[in-house]
């Protein structure tokens, strides 16, 4: 089977949901970077997240296990595992089974989402996500608005948008394209900056994007002009050619809550509209290896560079052109993947007046 793009699934600290979505005693099941996995909650608050199929006979834990104090409990035969992911009790046998490991990604609550470290090989963290203060509960800053999509397409591919300037004028009808002030890079992070002017109901108005990104998982876009924006953007792949962005959107309080959250909703609407008009393209583009550039293009080989670093194995030089999978020989994938649609999520309550 021909791949999809020349790249892996990278490694890094990735988002597997918000904190609200892991409940004190109930494993939930997750699925990401083609793995089956579990996420519980332990009875003192903190997260765990571990592979899902327990060592004795396979049983998923997450579809029915549960949590006892500080240990995960098998659903089929009631063995018990520790956060480690050690067997810490066999109910019917004296002795525990020091073989039977359950491999644990280490995980944390950051910044309003729930992130865990991945890497092909297990190797621990190689940096940490700084905590933004704007993002906890801040007075200056608005409740959070999410939404979230599946796209199939790359991680690498997806964030390949940020520095592909020519393609808002012309994918979403923006009244001129960003101008580039500065594009760093280093390990893991990413810098850029650049100033564009927005279309709004009273005109257009001149507005700046900063975009600060630790590895491929985790960004924060902040806006500034209409209003100032933070968007935490977390991207999580699902398989090779499948992803989730979750976005997490926090708007500097304007006057009243009333007047920031019209704003803010109009801001994400446009997000959200932009978002749509790029998934079509994303999900049926063709990677190319040595693409055919302009002077005004953006820093694209820079961002490949950079994203390249967050790869266990080496970038595949075969081809030049790595087509999506509708074509001829595999026809028989594309209503399969093209069922994954974007979603918009319910908005959190406003907070209370
Ligand atoms: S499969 Fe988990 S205890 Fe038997
Ligand atoms: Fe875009």
């Amino acid at each position: 089977m021909k791949n999809r793009y020349p790249f892996p699934i990278p490694f890094g600290w990735f988002c597997v949901g918000h904190p609200e979505d892991f409940p004190v005693g109930e494993p939930r099941p997750l699925y990401y970077w083609e793995q089956h996995l579990v996420a519980w909650r332990d009875v003192e608050g903190t997260v765990h997240v571990q592979d899902a199929f327990c060592p004795h006979l396979g049983a998923h834990l997450g579809h029915g296990g549960s949590v006892d104090g500080c240990e995960l409990v098998c659903p089929f035969h009631g063995w018990k595992f520790d956060a480690e992911g050690t067997n810490t009790d066999i109910p019917y046998s004296e002795r525990v089974n020091r073989k039977a490991r359950l491999r644990t990604y280490p995980a944390m609550e950051r910044n309003g989402v729930v992130l865990v470290w991945y890497h092909p090989d297990g190797e621990a963290p190689m940096w940490d996500i700084p905590e933004v203060p704007e993002l906890a509960d801040h007075p200056d800053w608005s409740t959070v608005i999410r939404t979230e999509y599946v796209i199939d397409a790359s991680v690498q591919e997806m964030a390949e948008n940020a520095v592909d300037a020519a393609h808002f004028r012309y994918v979403h009808n923006t009244a001129t394209v960003p101008e580039l002030e500065e594009y760093t890079t280093g390990f893991p992070e990413a810098i850029m900056r650049s100033s564009q002017k927005f279309p709004t109901p009273r005109g257009v108005m001149e507005g700046h994007i900063d975009t600060h990104a630790w590895g491929p998982g985790v960004s924060q876009v902040n806006f500034s002009g209409i209003v100032d924006t933070i968007n935490y953007a977390v991207t999580t792949p699902i398989e090779a050619d499948r992803c989730i962005v979750r976005f997490n959107f926090r708007f500097k309080t304007m006057g009243d809550e009333k007047t920031t959250r019209n704003v803010g909703r109009a801001f994400v609407a446009e997000v959200d509209k932009q978002v749509r008009e790029d998934q079509p393209i994303w999900e049926h583009k063709a990677h190319l290896v040595r693409p055919a550039l302009a002077d005004n293009d953006g820093p694209f080989m820079k961002f490949r560079k950079w994203a390249a670093q967050f790869y266990a194995e080496p970038v595949a030089d075969d081809r030049l052109v790595y087509p999506p999978p509708f074509w001829p020989d595999r026809v028989d994938d594309a209503p399969a993947k093209a069922t994954a649609s974007a979603r918009y999520m319910n908005e959190a309550p406003p907070a209370e007046s």
